[in-house]
């Protein structure tokens, strides 16, 4: 069976999502022939940077955009041609993915100041895909700005980097820039039902929630998780992700914070016994807890936030923390928010995580 991020890796610009503005960018460019010669991608990892790249080198070399004037006002690839099809296995002589991580590509940039002279052997452009470029050495740096500066005719660039700002200033002004944007977790959650209804794969919502969650706005992470749990349990429920991730979701969260805000100290020290005899991180726990009671005091002052919170949330989450906001007390909040993360720094280096946060715990309740 193939990874799943694999198989579901956006065959067309439509496909790749929370992009809008790149994709219709690049759609126009297509449409228009007017494919700059070289890109740089920046952004979070698994947000799309390698999947728009190779999208753009099929772009350029689809035989079907080619010949077909109507086909090509979609400014997609058409996925089935030759050139489409062997780019789509790693198979095109014409698209050279360069690794500045592996070896920080100072063979590979002599290899393509070499082989960039020459005509691309069987379709219109030859593509350079540079991955991790701000790894590049200074050497490696000097000679592509050379290239940059004059590129052939069927040359297109395309670096894609996590750091720009590792990126010197003369590349990066060679270039068309896109800033791929961190994934809202409404959207990953949305492609994993997609994926798990095609794959049959049955899964709750708030197993998926979870999953979405920790893969913190990567696709990729989101996806390799829900294969890799996938491949172990006949039904994805909460309690199999949160053993595997080892922390646990939104719900226990959330009923560990309202223990807190009742005052009730038996209940809370029981709690969380119970969360460190699961085995799961505490320092984890006490990060999850501290967004969610930041998140209830700041509703508390600014409801507006709810629109930046929805990026990180489902409507399910938000519509609890809500409610829990207009419970609270801001002072004591606070006062709990501040021991918490004195718990937390403390509870990094510690043998034994479970006294600081307990401690911070009992101050506040007592
Ligand atoms: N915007 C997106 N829409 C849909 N799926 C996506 C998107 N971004 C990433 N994915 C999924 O995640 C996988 C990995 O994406 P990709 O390799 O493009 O990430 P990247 O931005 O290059 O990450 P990195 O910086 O780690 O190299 C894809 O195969 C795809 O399944
Ligand atoms: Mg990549
Ligand atoms: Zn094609």
């Amino acid at each position: 069976m193939i990874a799943i991020y694999r198989k579901y890796r956006p065959k067309k610009l439509e496909d790749v999502l929370g992009q809008e503005t790149i994709v219709e960018i690049l759609k126009n460019a297509g449409r228009l022939d007017k494919l700059a010669h070289a890109y740089l991608f920046y952004g979070p990892r698994g947000s799309g940077k390698t999947t728009t790249a190779r999208l753009i080198a099929k772009i350029a070399n689809c035989e079907k955009r080619q010949k077909d004037e109507k086909f090509k006002e979609l400014g997609e690839p058409c996925n089935v041609c030759k050139p489409c099809q062997e780019i789509d296995g790693g198979k095109s002589l014409d698209v050279i993915e360069i690794d500045a991580a592996s070896n920080r590509g100072i063979d590979e940039i002599r290899n393509l100041k070499e082989g960039i002279k020459f005509a691309p052997t069987s379709s219109k452009y030859k593509v350079y895909i540079i991955d991790e470029a701000h790894q590049l050495t200074k050497e490696a740096f000097n000679a592509l700005l050379k290239t940059l500066e004059e590129p052939p005719e069927h040359a297109i660039f395309i670096l894609a980097t996590t750091e720009t700002e590792k990126m010197p200033s003369t590349i990066i002004s060679r270039t068309q820039r896109f800033h791929f944007k961190k994934l809202p977790l409404l959207k990953i959650v949305e492609k994993l039902k997609s994926i798990c209804d095609e794959e049959k794969i049955k899964a709750d919502d708030d197993a998926l929630d979870l999953i979405a969650a920790s893969a913190e706005g990567s696709f990729r992470d989101a996806e390799s998780l829900l294969d890799q749990i996938a491949s172990l349990e006949e039904k994805i429920g909460i309690e199999s992700v949160e053993n595997i991730l080892g922390r646990v979701g939104f719900s226990k969260t959330a009923e560990f914070a309202d223990i807190l805000t009742e005052k009730n100290i038996e209940k809370a020290l029981n709690y969380l016994s119970k969360i460190n005899e699961g085995g799961y991180n505490l320092t984890q726990f006490n990060k999850d807890l501290i967004h969610y009671l930041r998140r209830t005091l700041a509703l508390k002052f600014a409801p507006t936030l709810e629109n930046e919170f929805k990026k990180e949330l489902t409507d399910a989450e938000l519509k609890l923390l809500k409610n829990h906001s207009h419970k609270i007390d801001a002072d004591k909040i606070i006062s709990l928010i501040k021991s918490l993360i004195r718990a937390y720094t403390e509870m990094r280096y510690s043998p034994f995580a479970i006294v600081p946060l307990e401690i911070a715990i009992i101050e506040n309740l007592k």
